[in-house]
């Protein structure tokens, strides 16, 4: 097993507050020593990390591999390194797949091949119920026991409030978070952008803020009920990050992410009509915006995650209006993080924790999420200020639906280490 010796490095560490130029060597997949400077011995390969950030590997509890049954948008395999390049060491997986990641053996083939590629740690997230169809609870039991770490209907929010609050009952026995996607399916109706006056130009039908606000009401009010851990998928809106923010109040058991575009887009950026913008939920007002930006910054909304949800040219290149929801995120989320750091708008280190230490936590997995000598080497080393141009074409996901493509950024992952393992350098 190969030695690395990661030097000179600003390690940046939330967990216990580390911010300080330090030596990491890793042995037998696991960190061996962290100190202000470490001797190389000569088996051991080292990474010059001047000018870089050495933080814990990424943690990204929102993705869509595809696999199974929709392998020609993306597979473990291409995912595993996309997340590799994004800095991920750890990634949660999205069950609407095919088939649906409803029972036991879908959740063990997805383990199973994970470990078999070896790029991250890749957790399934189990379906809350059987074929995301929203009736009939799934087998939850049998799929804990398989490996998943959350239970989620991502994409078909489980419209019926009673099938939700038994969900959610089930959930606290295995100690599961739920996460929900909140989204009213009769109210979104035939919405494919956010309400407001671009879509009105644009002659798209829009999608109000409240097809997301009254479904984070109900499931606050149900976890409230149930006791269960709720966690608030991709929030879009500034009133959402105010009910969540009165629930933090009441001290319930409820967490949040954003993702990236949503934290940089409006939906000023549709006005062309790129179908890289629809997404769900819908990229909404500047108000919005600044608002999820305050949130993440003052711990209202806990972490980032992409919502990585690849898709082929067919599925996009149509008209605006029958385009399939959703944009790619791995690979281009450090950089237009960076940007909001640049900006002074996030800190560096408020980042970083909501990347590590933040998923780790409500995950409940502890060991990951994290730098300290006995552990796993998970590890991230990026330098912030590499000037670059997005490629999509060099991306290592198997589809291209970025809006970012050719944008201008700063920052650049420069290696990736997954339980000590080399698994990206750039
Ligand atoms: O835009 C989205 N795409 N939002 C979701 O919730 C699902 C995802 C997908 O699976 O493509």
């Amino acid at each position: 097993m190969s030695q690395y010796l990661i030097k000179n490095g600003q390690v940046m560490d939330p967990h216990n507050n580390t911010n300080a130029v330090m030596d990491i060597l890793i042995k037998n997949k696991k960190i061996i020593a962290m100190e202000s400077s470490i001797d190389a011995s000569d088996e051991c390969n080292i990474i010059d990390a001047t000018n870089c950030i050495v933080s814990p590997g990424f943690i990204d509890m929102h993705v869509h591999l595809r696999d199974p049954g929709f392998e020609h948008k993306e597979d473990i395999e291409s995912g595993s390194k996309a997340a590799a390049a994004g800095g991920y060491t750890t990634i949660c997986c999205m069950p609407n797949t095919n088939p649906v990641n409803d029972n036991a053996f879908t959740t063990q083939y997805i383990c199973q091949r994970a470990k078999e590629v070896g790029l991250v740690d890749v957790c399934p997230v189990g379906a809350i119920t059987k074929g995301l169809k929203g009736q009939d609870l799934a087998n939850i039991g049998d799929m804990a026991k398989s490996g998943i770490c959350a239970i989620s209907d991502d994409g078909r929010p489980v419209m019926n409030s009673n099938v939700m609050r038994r969900a959610m009952e089930y959930s606290t026995a295995f100690a599961l978070p739920v996460i929900s996607h909140c989204e009213d399916l009769d109210l979104r109706g035939s919405g494919v952008m956010n309400e407001g006056a671009n879509a009105t130009e644009l002659g798209l039908a829009g999608i109000p803020n409240a097809v997301e606000d009254v479904m984070i009401a109900r499931d606050i009010e149900l976890a409230a009920l149930t006791g269960a851990r709720l966690h608030i998928a991709h929030v879009s809106t500034k009133s959402g990050v105010e009910l969540i923010q009165r629930a933090k109040e009441k001290g319930l058991s409820v967490t949040a992410e954003v993702t990236p575009h949503h934290l940089i887009l409006t939906d000023e950026a549709t006005t062309d009509y790129d179908p890289n913008t629809k997404v769900n939920p819908p990229l909404r007002t500047e108000a919005d915006r600044l608002a999820l930006i305050q949130a993440l910054a003052e711990g209202v909304i806990d972490i980032i995650a992409t919502d990585h949800a690849p898709h082929s040219i067919l599925d996009k290149e149509m008209g605006f209006q029958e385009a399939a929801f959703g944009l790619i995120g791995m690979e281009t989320m450090l950089p237009i993080m960076l940007s909001l750091v640049d900006e002074q708008k996030l800190t560096m280190m408020r980042v970083i924790e909501a990347l590590t230490l933040g998923p780790a936590t409500i995950l409940g997995n502890d060991p990951i999420g994290r730098l300290a000598v006995g552990q796993y080497a998970n590890i991230c080393v990026f330098n912030p200020n590499t000037m670059k141009t997005i490629r999509s074409e060099l991306f290592h996901s198997k589809s291209k639906n970025t809006p970012f493509d050719g944008w201008q950024v700063k920052g650049q992952v420069c290696h990736t280490f997954f339980q000590g393992k080399h698994t990206y350098s750039y």
